[in-house]
């Protein structure tokens, strides 16, 4: 399970519900135009700052993914925490994407697993109020069901959990890259606003 709230896996929960047919997530801008020389009609996605890098054809609004756009097409994800994340869990059996806009989704997916790890995107290496409180959301739901938390980390995330939608949309909206992508303009408020919905989206994927 991989968790970038802001806003690599909300982003591609809508980009795989919009029909794109695969995510390669790499490290680097330069990896990602190495690897489109092997997949040329794939499209190279991901940003820098919050910034669709230059060259690329999309950056990381979840607004940039419509059908049009997406559909039946591979999909080159150069974020700068996110792709990490997804990258370290490259080993996983399954790697489901989660995020506040798809966490119901996401616990129905996983709900029969025996084992669920949950690695959460963060800053820089660094915390991610906004992953920590999604996890442990998360962690609150696969306990309805049943699920057991195990370690200190998922401890101090149930402590996090939002209670319902609104706390969600000010927890996103309070937090660093929240408001640090709102500081870009209208545009990447907008995203913010769309990470902070609650169960907007109905489905969860893996990549
Ligand atoms: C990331 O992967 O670091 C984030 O998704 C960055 C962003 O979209 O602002």
């Amino acid at each position: 399970m991989v968790i970038d709230v802001l806003r690599a896996t909300t982003t591609l929960t809508v980009a795989l519900g919009h029909g794109a047919s695969e995510v390669h997530p790499v490290a680097t801008p330069e990896e990602a135009f190495r690897k489109r020389a092997l997949l040329p009609q794939a499209l190279l996605c991901g940003e820098r700052e919050g910034r669709r890098i230059e060259g690329f054809d999309l950056g990381n609004s979840p607004y940039e993914y419509p059908v049009t756009a997406v559909s039946r097409r591979a999909l080159i994800f150069a974020s700068t925490n996110g792709s990490l994340a997804m990258l370290d869990a490259a080993g996983a059996r399954r790697r489901v994407l989660a995020a506040f806009v798809n966490l119901q989704a996401v616990a129905e997916r996983v709900a029969g697993e025996r084992k669920i790890v949950i690695v959460c995107a963060g800053k820089l290496g660094g915390f991610a109020l906004e992953d920590a409180a999604c996890a442990g959301l998360l962690l609150e739901r696969l306990i309805q069901r049943g699920a057991t938390a195990e370690g200190p980390g998922a401890a101090i995330a149930r402590t996090l959990a939002p209670r319902d939608a609104e706390e969600t949309r000010a927890l996103v909206q309070g937090a660093a890259h929240g408001r640090y992508l709102r500081t870009l303009g209208p545009e990447f408020a907008r995203d913010v606003d769309f990470c902070g919905d609650l169960d907007a989206l109905d489905r969860a994927f893996e990549i």
